[in-house]
């Protein structure tokens, strides 16, 4: 990445919460709040490939949609190029939504079973009154094309349900691309999708940074994949950030408990010692004894009762750009430099 353009704030989540209130039934009684986000602070770099990582629930579906601005946060601001976008409305709204675009989880959720992919990746040029409508063909075909459907003359005319996944999952890069958006919000593109599909996608987004210079939210559970394409990698659990950081970083030298056990659980080949260890994450659950501890203390193989069970962590600097929300994350010192008679070749062994 182009390291004048990484190091400029495109957007800022400050203090993000988001909650939901479920309904009651006859099997629990009354209705739940579920916080789905709690106390988000996230900054996007112009440019840069950002993954968010986190298991199924984490939360991350959420971020992406307030982002977006499908939803607005309970607490917080986002501001997008030091605007603040948290409550906008209107004709503001929409221009927004020309600027920042999602690739949904699911692929059907944005294109509509009953249209052409010409026509649906051309409704937000219309939707937008976007260029000349004589010339919406050409730039369908053009994003089709960019987004890995070649020839895409062969595609236009068909409906999403003569498609394979990884096709429509394509097509739907398209849609979200064909406005030249400068955030793009990409939820989990590959999770239905086969090693040889997801490689391709991965290119597409990364040539989606380099053409547009877009700044790409890339939304995952796999930490082997945001190795593979993220600039800078967030971990979230529950709702909260627990760590965050430059992704070759994160990823060899994790800071934060939950962090480490989700790269401990990822399958790892060539080495058959290397089993993936799953202790962490399936080891039971201790009874929290405050909902002011630390969000990890439950599963955290680490936690002191006193300290993690009845405070809030702080974030902790682990590292050049790298920071973890743990009372115990510390940056590994450097060992020592050798001392001078190993540094001439001695040993000292006897
Ligand atoms: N509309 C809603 N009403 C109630 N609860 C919701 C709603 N949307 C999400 N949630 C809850 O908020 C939490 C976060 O959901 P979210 O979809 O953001 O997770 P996720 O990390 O994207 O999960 P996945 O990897 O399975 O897609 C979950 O507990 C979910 O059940
Ligand atoms: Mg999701």
């Amino acid at each position: 990445m182009n390291e004048s353009r990484e190091n400029k704030t495109i957007l800022q989540m400050e203090g993000v919460s988001r909650f939901y209130r479920t309904r009651g039934n006859v099997f629990r009684g009354g209705g739940r709040l579920v916080v789905a986000l709690s106390k988000i602070n996230l900054s996007l770099r112009q440019g840069e490939i950002f993954g968010l990582v986190g298991e199924s629930g984490s939360g991350k579906t959420t971020c992406g949609r307030l982002i977006v601005r499908l939803e607005e946060p309970d607490e917080g601001r986002i501001t997008l190029g030091g605007e603040d976008i948290t409550h906008l409305k209107g004709k503001r709204l929409r221009e927004y939504r020309r600027q920042v675009q999602m690739v949904f989880q699911d692929p059907y959720q944005s294109l509509n079973p009953q249209v052409t992919i010409a026509d649906s990746v051309a409704e937000p040029l219309i939707t937008h009154k976007v260029g000349d409508p004589l010339d919406h063909l050409e730039r369908v075909l053009r994003v089709l094309k960019t987004a890995g459907l070649s020839p895409p003359e062969d595609y236009v005319y068909r409906f999403p349900h003569q498609l394979s996944g990884g096709q429509r999952q394509r097509v739907a890069i398209a849609r979200a691309i064909v406005l030249e958006p400068s955030l793009l919000v990409a939820d989990e593109p590959t999770s239905m999708l086969d090693a040889s599909y997801s490689a391709q996608i991965f290119e597409i987004l990364q040539g989606v940074r380099d053409k547009l210079g877009a700044t790409i939210m890339f939304i995952t559970h796999s930490m082997a994949s945001a190795r593979y394409l993220c600039d800078r990698i967030g971990v979230i659990y529950r709702g909260h950030l627990v760590e965050q950081g430059p992704a070759e970083q994160v990823i060899n030298a994790p800071k934060h408990p939950y962090t480490k056990a989700l790269i401990d659980a990822t399958p790892k080949f060539g080495r058959s010692e290397l089993v993936p260890t799953y202790g962490t994450l399936l080891a039971a659950e201790r009874p929290a004894t405050s909902s002011a501890g630390c969000p990890f203390f439950r599963r955290c193989a680490l936690a002191e009762r006193l300290l993690c069970a009845g405070s809030y962590p702080p974030w902790r600097q682990v590292g050049p750009r790298q920071v973890a929300l743990c009372h115990f994350a510390q940056e590994e010192v450097p060992p020592p430099p050798p001392a001078e008679n190993a540094a001439r070749g001695e040993t000292g062994a006897p």
